[in-house]
Parts: structure tokens; C-alpha cells; sequence
């Protein structure tokens, strides 16, 4: 048997053993993924790093299912230069897999700050930009979060017309018409609820009360507006249409 230290513990072990089963075999845990009791190690996903001093003295960071147990050896498995090394291994792992719960778990348990899960918002604030400089509703803002920068709704101010999930390249905002009623998601945020407005030709709903009276005090004086603006886009069309057909045939 061999005697090594981990943290303050003194513990044996067996010739030939890993630093990493020699811990577990005396319920001192380190994170791990890669290694499996049945096959060889690979030191692929970096998360059982541990500090030993090399050869030369400098403090290192090694992979406990690799290294293997030596006489003396010293071993750290929470040190500053572990937690970093860690930090880094899960945000790597992170990074291929965002939406492993079993790795964002296995941070959380050993107190390791990871980036948060993307909820596929990719800031090209589009959403925000429409909605203040076409629309001029200002309904949307980005806000600091513990999770990142986030887009969310500034109270009261949403008007239901839907250009932001229009223009969102990534389907983060969308749009949801039930009955006589639209809701405006962020996610699974609630931007905005709105009435929808029946068009008083053919009677389908087409556009939100709201949407409407804004469009109404923002163009008043507009000849389009104060003619069409109870119609929908379909039926607007088929007048046209038919406006365009009478003066044909009264020019004949
Ligand atoms: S919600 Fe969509 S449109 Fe808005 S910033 Fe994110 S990706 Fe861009
Ligand atoms: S357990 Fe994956 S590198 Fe050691």
C-alpha cells in the first residue's frame, strides 16, 4: 500500500491505482464524466483535474483518472487552481453540449459558475429596433440579467401588432391568436395581450384593437388610413381591385 494525502485527509492506496480511485474508493469526490471503471481512461472532458506539485516543484494542475498514485503524493481537489482549471473544463463541455442538465448539474454540485443555457435570443436586437423606430411603440428593452443580456417588454407599452416575431431571425418572439385574443411571447415571457379587431367587411380578426387606434393616432390625416383601417389586408385588396376594374370600364 502506499500512503498519499488528499486535502487534509491521509489515505491508502494501492500500487498502480489513479488518484481518482483512489479518492472515490475513501468518498473524496471529484467531478468526472469521461471515466468509466470498465474501460481505459481518456482524459477527455477535463473535469477531474486535481493539484499535485510537479517534478519541478510548480504547483499543477493534473487528471486524477489518468495520473497515478505515487508515494507521498499531495493532492488538492478544491484548490484556486483546481476551480479554475474546473470552471473552464465545464464551460468547454458547455459549449458543445449547452443544454446537458447532467453537466449543468454536476456543476451546480460542486459550486462551479457555468454560462447560463442560451434561450436562443442571438442580441441582434431587431425586435428592439423595429419596435422604437417603425412601429414607434417602444414596447421592448434590453435588460441585464443574471442569465446575460435579455430582451424583455416594457410594461404597458406593448401594442400587439407582431413586427417583432416577424423580424426575430431566431423565433425567440412569438405570436399566438386564439379566439379574439393575441398574446406576444418572449420565450415564455408574456409580452403583451391584446384584443383582436374584426375586419367589418368579411369579419375575420386581422389586427389588434390597440395596433389599430395606435395606427389611427399616429397617421390621422392620412386618406388610406381613414378609409381602410377597419378592413383587412385582404379585403383593402379586393376593393382595390374592384375600384381599379370600375374605373376601367367607366373609361371604355
Ligand atoms: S429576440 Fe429575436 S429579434 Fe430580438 S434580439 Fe433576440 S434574436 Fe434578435
Ligand atoms: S474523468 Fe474525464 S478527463 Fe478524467
Amino acid at each position: 500500500m502506499i500512503e498519499i494525502r488528499i486535502d487534509d485527509r491521509k489515505i491508502e492506496a494501492q500500487e498502480g491505482q489513479t488518484v481518482l480511485s483512489a479518492a472515490k474508493e475513501n468518498g473524496i469526490k471529484i467531478p468526472h464524466l469521461c471515466f468509466h471503471p470498465a474501460l481505459k481512461p481518456s482524459g477527455s472532458c477535463k473535469l477531474c483535474g486535481v493539484e499535485v506539485a510537479s517534478p519541478t516543484g510548480k504547483q499543477v494542475v493534473m487528471l486524477s483518472c489518468i495520473m497515478k498514485v505515487k508515494k507521498g503524493l499531495e493532492v488538492k481537489t478544491d484548490s484556486p487552481l483546481v476551480m479554475e482549471a474546473r470552471e473552464k473544463a465545464f464551460n468547454k463541455l458547455l459549449q458543445m453540449a449547452p443544454d446537458s442538465g447532467r453537466i449543468r448539474a454536476l456543476a451546480k454540485a460542486y459550486d462551479v459558475k457555468v454560462t447560463p443555457p442560451p434561450n436562443g435570443c442571438i442580441r441582434c436586437r431587431l425586435c428592439i429596433r423595429v419596435c422604437s423606430e417603425i412601429v414607434g411603440a417602444k414596447a421592448l428593452k434590453m435588460e441585464k440579467t443574471p442569465e446575460g443580456p435579455q430582451v424583455v417588454p416594457r410594461a404597458g407599452q406593448c401594442i400587439g401588432c407582431g413586427t417583432c416575431a416577424n423580424l426575430c431571425p431566431t423565433n425567440v418572439i412569438r405570436v399566438l391568436d386564439e379566439g379574439n385574443v393575441r398574446t406576444i411571447f418572449i420565450k415564455e415571457m408574456i409580452a403583451g395581450q391584446h384584443t383582436l379587431g374584426r375586419c367589418e367587411a368579411c369579419g375575420n380578426t386581422y389586427a389588434t384593437e390597440s395596433f389599430l387606434r395606435h395606427v389611427e393616432e399616429t397617421t390621422q390625416g392620412h386618406p388610406d388610413t381613414k378609409e381602410h383601417h377597419h378592413l383587412c389586408p385582404s379585403c383593402v385588396k379586393l376593393m382595390s381591385n374592384r375600384a381599379l376594374t370600375e374605373k376601367e370600364r367607366v373609361k371604355k
